[in-house]
């Protein structure tokens, strides 16, 4: 599996397992389980899934040395509801649980989602924080629009978004690349929804992968120089989804796929109705 960088002198590699909506339990293990035997070196995980024990009992029990796996998740203490009084503190709590449940640090923590305003420079000094303590090797946001990025005074090296040719993001994709800011994609296959558009089949029928549209979309996205995280819970699928090194998209087939922007957002719907130079 090919790497890239971070940015942060770290290296990434080049397509992830996403684990996100992947159910708590013996399907997250044996899915990565699964996906470790087939060769992913990159896990994405969040808190909020509610599978980074899942994850980490998996890595344990996979034989595998540690440091040869990327384990990413993300911090979001808003996410069960409650009013954060200190955001600082709560980061921090927040990093220490998810330590906990992967009982390993995580490679790379993100702060999951752009909280409001005020606490935003908080959550990152927190990250920072947690960096400096050695629980977080590297840190990024998630979810940030340029917007927010720039509050954080582009300190950010990695950033996730969602991002696939139905959702193309020049804005926050043109301020990152001035600043070497990686950028991380998830649902590259956006969700499935438009795997029969015949830009696609017919890009994955020249390249003798017409079963697998979905090969398509994940090699237009490591051709872009991003990181894509396309999810599955089925074992053929996760074969399937990152065997994309073998071939090259044509500049035609890059550009007709370019060219597919629909806005689609397979996730927060409702960003697109947004301002969309202050939402990813
Ligand atoms: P499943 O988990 O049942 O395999 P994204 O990564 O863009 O979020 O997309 C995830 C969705 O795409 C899931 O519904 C997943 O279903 C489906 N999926 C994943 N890999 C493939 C594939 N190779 N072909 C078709 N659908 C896929």
């Amino acid at each position: 599996m090919p790497r890239v960088s971070l940015g942060d002198g770290n290296m990434l590699p080049a397509v992830g397992l996403g684990l996100y909506y992947t159910p708590p339990g013996a399907v997250a293990q044996d899915i990565v389980r699964e996906a470790l035997r087939l060769g992913y070196r990159h896990l994405d995980t969040a808190g909020f899934y509610e599978n980074e024990a899942d994850v980490g009992r998996a890595v344990r029990e996979s034989g595998i040395p540690r440091e040869q796996i990327h384990i990413t998740s993300k911090v979001w203490p808003e996410a069960e509801g409650r009013w954060v009084e200190d955001g600082f503190a709560a980061v921090l709590d927040a990093v220490n649980a998810s330590v906990a449940a992967l009982g390993t640090r995580a490679d790379l923590y993100l702060i999951h989602w752009p909280v409001n305003p005020d606490q935003r420079i908080e959550y990152w000094l927190a990250l920072e924080e947690a960096q400096r303590l050695g629980l977080a090797r590297s840190i990024g946001v998630s979810n940030f629009g340029v917007a927010h990025l720039q509050q954080l005074i582009d300190s950010p090296r990695t950033s996730v978004v969602e991002l696939h040719p139905f959702l193309r993001k020049d804005e926050i994709e043109a301020f990152c690349a001035a600043r070497g800011i990686r950028l991380i994609a998830y649902s590259p296959l956006a969700r499935a929804l438009r795997l029969d558009h015949p830009s696609l089949e017919a890009a994955a029928a020249r390249h003798g992968v017409s079963t697998a549209q979905a090969l398509v979309l994940v090699r237009w996205s490591v051709q872009h120089g991003y990181v894509p995280l396309p999810k599955s819970v089925r074992s053929e699928r996760v074969a399937q989804n990152v065997d994309v090194f073998g071939f090259e998209l044509s500049a035609q087939e890059m550009a007709a796929l370019d060219a597919l922007d629909e806005r689609l957002f397979t996730e927060w719907e409702e960003w697109g109705q947004l301002d969309p130079t202050a939402l990813p």
